[in-house]
Parts: structure tokens; sequence; C-alpha cells
């Protein structure tokens, strides 16, 4: 069990970042959370059901993928990629998901809310639910409904409520706020299963520690092929979650650890999602806690954007600010063209389909396997993997076949 995670041992604050901010009225709600989740972190018999379910409902260990087409065709480091798109529900989120399912069941609760932007963690949250017999309902922003449709068709099918935020700009964001909203409403009975390393205390910390169990297996995996540690590991990011798994493996070791985010239409045009990689960002304390934002002068969120669902939010995990601050973490950011870019040379040189979210980690460190030795080993986080992209990558290669495909099947329902 990694215990390289900063721990907070001042109500959550990492550095200046992090905090509980939650009106009064939730407060008894998160002081059972944080007791049960401090119980469940210090009884080792918790992480070995966590493993067991792990490995028996999902894929774990993930598996670690030499990237063999990919090395040879850069000529520099050798290309190592942790296959969490191998997970039951296609993503990393269903490491935290089912973690928190197991903490629900301790607390005694029988309602789960979720909020989602991709609608990976929407899915991995409604199958939590139907496993443990949940009730489930899923927030998102209408925006993203429209674009990951069939992930919204699964949650539904897996019989999860899944409501459509219209305030706010209708993206992630938005759907936390919703989130919120109804938890308050409804805390006896219903747990908010945050979907990412963000909000307040002891979220950050518990989603990452869930999360662990990816560096905790990379870092076994890479020196039992390699006989060494990666020079260097990179990870997306959004909230922060699989990027705090994979790295919590590396803390402690002189590996180089790199977040990539969103750069959108690019960092100049104000059209992205980079916080911790571009200066616009500015603390502030906003959906529980205090982080960077892409804010205004008037303390008003921005709109953000990407072509990943995933990696459109506008604050980021209070524990990268630090670690950004701390020059413990690099931040650089990738931008759509790119990612698809890199997404087609994955899926044609190792037949392998990442998700949009995952392909901004590919596109840095195909920008530096060159610039590096034989001899270095570096290592990729695919957190997810691209199915669910289909619509969003069809049209970016305005691929006609597809499109006579959607033709053909709109006019059948119309008929
Ligand atoms: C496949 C995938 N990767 C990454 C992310 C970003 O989230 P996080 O930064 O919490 O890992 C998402 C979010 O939806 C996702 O679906």
């Amino acid at each position: 069990m990694s215990e390289s995670i900063p721990h907070s041992r001042t109500r959550g604050y990492y550095g200046a970042f992090g905090g509980m901010y939650i009106p009064e009225i939730l407060v008894a709600t998160f002081e059972e959370l944080v007791a049960a989740f401090s119980a469940a972190k210090a009884d080792p018999a918790f992480w070995r059901e966590y493993e067991t379910l792990m490995s028996t409902y999902s894929c774990r260990p993930t598996p670690l993928t030499y990237a063999e087409n990919l090395t040879r065709h850069f000529g520099g480091a050798q290309i190592y990629i942790k296959r969490e798109d191998l997970n039951h529900t296609g993503a990393h989120k269903a490491n935290n998901v089912m973690g928190q399912g197991l903490l629900m069941k301790r607390m005694g609760k029988s309602r789960v809310i979720a909020e989602t932007g991709a609608g990976q963690h929407g899915v991995a949250t409604a199958t939590m639910a139907a496993k443990f017999g949940f009730e489930c309902t899923i927030f998102m922003g209408e925006v993203d409904v429209l674009r990951q449709r069939p992930n919204v068709f699964w949650m539904e099918r897996l019989g999860a409520e899944v409501v459509a935020v219209t305030e706010g700009t209708h993206i992630l964001k938005d759907a936390i706020n919703e989130a919120f909203r109804d938890w308050v409403t409804k805390m006896d009975d219903t747990h908010y299963a945050l979907g990412t390393a963000c909000g307040p205390h002891p979220f950050p910390e518990m989603v990452s520690w869930f999360q662990s169990i990816i560096g905790k297996e990379s870092r076994e995996q890479i020196l039992a092929r390699t006989g060494k540690l990666p020079s260097r590991v990179y990870a997306c990011v959004g909230g922060g979650s699989n990027a705090m798994g994979i790295f919590s493996g590396f803390f402690d070791d002189p590996v180089e650890l790199v977040g990539v985010e969103a750069g959108g239409l690019g960092v100049e045009t104000g059209r992205y999602a980079a916080r911790l990689a571009s200066e616009d960002a500015s603390l502030g304390v906003a959906q529980g806690y205090k982080t960077y934002f892409l804010q205004d002068g008037d303390g008003q969120m921005c709109e953000t954007h990407s072509v990943a669902a995933g990696l459109d939010y506008v604050g980021v995990s209070p524990i990268l600010s630090n670690l950004r601050d701390e020059g413990r973490v690099r931040f650089e950011a990738a931008r759509d063209d790119e990612v698809l870019e890199a997404l087609s040379l994955t899926l044609r040189k190792e037949g392998l389909i990442p998700a949009l979210e995952s392909s901004h980690a590919f596109v840095q460190a195909f920008k530096e396997a060159p610039t590096l030795s034989p001899d270095d080993v570096i290592l990729i986080n695919q957190s997810g993997r691209g199915d669910k992209d289909i619509f969003t990558v069809a049209d970016a290669f305005d691929d006609p076949g597809w499109k006579a495909f959607v033709k053909e099947k709109a006019e059948q329902y119309n008929a």
C-alpha cells in the first residue's frame, strides 16, 4: 500500500492548497467520511479487500506494455505503457469508484451520486452501484451529454439516472456544483463519489490513495521488466487522479514526473484548460477547496476547452498545485491537433486506442523520447480506452464511412 501520497496532517492542506470549504450543513457528513476513510486506511484488511475486488472484478494488476514499434519509430528512450484502459469500464476511474463503494458499505449508505465529464467516471459509478445494489444518480453537463452519448447510454442501461446539467457552461464544473446541491438535500443515505483528486478534504487524499494502486503496480512491473526505474513518467491531468495514482509510485525516487494538461487550441488562444502548465491560473477557493483556478479578476470561472471532455476542468488537484510549486512535478500542455496525431500514431504503430485524455500524455512523451538515450526507460499512463471518443475522432478525421453510417441510422430512426 502506498505511503508516499502526500498526507495532510492539517485538515487537508498541501502547502497553501486544499482545505475543506463546505457549507455548515455538510460538516457532519464530511466528519463521518473523514472518520470512515481514516479507519479504512489504517486497516490493512480494507486494502486487501480492495485488491481482491479489483483483481476479481476489474483487471488488476493491469499489464505494462512495451511499445516496441513506437520505440523504434522515435529512436530514443524505451517506451512503456501502463494499461489502465484494461480496467473494467475502460479507465482508471474504476479504481477510485470501487474503493469508495467499499467505503460506502462500511458507512451503511445506499445511494451514490457522482459528476462526470467524459462519462468514464459516470459509467464506473453506475457499474459499482449495480454491483453493490445502490441507487445511483449521475450529473453531467449538457455539452458532455451530447459529445459522450455512448457513455450516457450505458449509464442508463446500468440503472442510473443521468441528469443533464444546464447551469453555467454545461460542463464538468457545473456537474460538480449540481452534485453538491443534491448532496446537501440527501445526506443521510447518500454518498458523493467524487471522481478525481479535487474537492474538499478528504477527497484529494482519498481518491489519490485508491489510485495509488497504479503507481504501486507500475513501479514493481517496470523494475521486474527492465531492472531499472523509468527516467520520466507521463500522465494526463484533468482533476489529477490518474496522475496522482501513477506518480505516487515514484515520489520517493529520482524519477521526473510530467503532468500533461489540455492545451486545447493553443495556450495563446485562451481556449484550453492549462492551469499548471501556464501562468494564467490564480489561487482561488471554489467547489470546496483552494487551488489554482482559471478565473477572471473577479473570481468568475473562465470557459475552458479541450477535445477531451475529461480534461476541461477549471481547477486541479490541490496536491498537484503544491507539487508544481515545489518543483516536484513538471507540467506541459498538449494541443488538440497534437493529441489527434499522437492517437493516430499509437493506433497504427501499436494497435492501442488511448482515450483522447490519455493521448495528451502520449504527445509529450513522443516529443521527449527522441531526445533521450536508448538506455532510458519512459512510462506513459494510458488512463483509459478511446472507444467512447468515436464521434469526436470520426469528426476530427472527417471520416466519410462513419458519416454515411450515422446518416443512414438517422434515416432509419425517422422512418
Ligand atoms: C480516460 C480518462 N483519463 C483521464 C481523465 C482525467 O481525469 P483525472 O485527471 O482525474 O485522471 C478522465 C476524466 O474523465 C478520463 O476519462
